[in-house]
């Protein structure tokens, strides 16, 4: 291992380049414009597996994004690790609030500046060159390896799980492992065993035909963005619960040492908000910070538009209104039935002087991964062999929709050990990413291979 560990030291500034080269590629898979973009970002990481030796490293095309996949098989009677990562990004929008443009990477006090630098390029490649530790040292990896790598994750993996279903055989693993998490904090490393969920729906309102003048007509029309601002706001209490009737009937309580763990956990919520610059954390009675925001299901609103939103002001009486609306859903929610009681909700309650338009978006299963297998004991010591220390097992807010598929559709748990943090501004203008941090992940998911190698050969 101590070839593979010295060849990673010797290469950190190359890596960084070549993370650098696949930052410049704009893969936003949300945006049909940019389609060709998120192609050629599968395509960059067909050939930078294939370059480190994974001889059948392929993309496949989807109805979506391709999938890029590739393998090391080394010894059947070595485990298989099937290494789960995502090369699309979120859209860099707003622009102009980046000091750097989000495409064109920029090093400053050794954080790496770029959309996608942690969430997820500069974490997935971690994955390949810690392989490329291995092959050009050793020759091969000490177990056997399997990569899987999509670009749709930001906007839903759609096409993923059919993928899945159909490539059961060329999939099938011991163990999943992803890094597209968080560190718990600075050199404080944690091992995430629980994401929400997420059910995602858009609705518009309809009143008048056509946009009216404010003066004719105001006072006697339903103005469509009123009457959608009252059914958003009737959407919590004050207690901030989520008012949809049945949204709370599966979620499973947490129990009083899953409580008192997670009270344990050194989380300054004063801190966390004021980095935000939030005076006052809100959040639903009865509950902490860091509750609220990993363990507890949400419903907020992402976006919402209608009327004049231009310079000056225009007296218009709009004929539409809309929002996006997504709620982060923890065990044992559904994002189906979610996403129903929250149509039914609103149908019930839109005013006869409007219409209706209902779509569900995406949904993902909210997912808690088995924390004792030996995977997990052989992630715990990587970490601990870098950091100094043994992770914490936490639970967090954010989602990774293919976690419950692999669960679901392969039988696999995954270990997700990430190495972002909070503050890396991801799905935020001027995300970025340590490279510290990408040397410490290349460097522990090197470790895991090594202690996965002899921690499965033991159980
Ligand atoms: N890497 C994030 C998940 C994440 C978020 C990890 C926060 C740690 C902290 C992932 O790429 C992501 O953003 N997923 C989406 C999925 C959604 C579109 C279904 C999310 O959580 O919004
Ligand atoms: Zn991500």
């Amino acid at each position: 291992m101590n070839d593979a560990l010295d060849y990673a030291r010797a290469n950190q500034e190359h890596f960084v380049g070549e993370l650098i080269d696949l930052l410049r590629i704009p893969s936003i898979s949300t945006d049909p414009a940019y389609s060709q973009s998120v192609a050629d970002a599968a395509g960059w990481l067909t050939e930078a597996l294939r370059d480190i030796g994974v001889k059948d490293a392929a993309a496949t095309e989807t109805e979506g994004h391709p999938i890029v996949t590739g393998e090391v098989h080394v010894d059947a009677a070595l485990p298989t690790a099937l290494v789960y990562g995502h090369y699309d990004v979120q859209p860099p929008d707003p622009l102009d609030l980046w000091n750097s443009p989000p495409f064109e990477p920029m090093i400053k006090d050794g954080l790496l500046y770029a959309r996608g630098a942690c969430d997820d390029k500069g974490q997935l490649l971690m994955h390949l060159k810690a392989l490329e530790c291995w092959m050009r040292t050793t020759g091969k990896p000490p177990v056997n390896l399997k990569f899987i790598l999509e670009g749709e994750e930001e906007s839903g993996s759609a096409s993923l799980s059919d993928f899945i279903r159909d490539h059961k055989d060329a999939l099938a693993a011991d163990i999943v492992v992803i890094s597209d998490s968080s560190l718990f904090a600075p050199g404080i490393p944690s091992i995430t065993y629980g994401l929400r969920g997420m059910a995602y729906v858009e609705i518009t309102l309809t009143g008048p035909d056509r946009d009216l003048h404010s003066g004719t007509y105001g006072g006697a029309i339903h103005n469509p963005i009123n009457a959608l601002a009252a059914l958003i706001g009737e959407m919590h209490d004050a207690n901030n619960r989520i008012t949809i009737d049945g949204f709370y009937d599966d979620v499973r309580s947490l129990s009083e040492s899953e409580r008192s763990t997670m009270a344990a956990l050194p989380f300054d919520a004063e801190a966390w908000a004021r980095e935000v610059g939030v005076e006052t954390p809100r959040m639903e009675a009865g509950y902490s910070v860091l509750e609220a925001s990993t363990v507890r299901p949400t419903l907020d609103c992402n976006g919402i538009w209608g009327g004049y939103t231009g310079d000056g002001a225009k007296t218009v009486l709009p004929s539409k209104a809309s929002a996006k609306i997504s709620m982060r859903l923890v065990p044992d929610q559904d994002p189906e039935e979610i996403a129903g009681l929250i149509e039914a909700w609103l149908r019930k309650r839109v005013p006869d002087s409007m219409r209706l338009q209902f779509r569900s978006l995406h949904g993902a299963q909210p997912v808690l991964v088995d924390t004792g297998s030996a995977a997990m004991t052989a992630a715990s010591k990587a970490l601990n062999d870098v950091y100094g220390r043994d992770p914490y097992f936490t639970r967090i807010g954010g989602s990774i929709p293919v976690v419950a598929d692999f669960k679901h559709l392969l039988g696999l748990d995954s270990v997700l050990m990430g190495f972002g943090l909070d503050s890396d501004a991801i799905h935020s203008p001027n995300e970025h990413f340590g490279l510290d941090r990408f040397a410490q992940g290349i460097e522990a998911i090197v470790r895991f291979h090594a202690h996965y190698a002899s921690c499965a050969g033991s159980a």
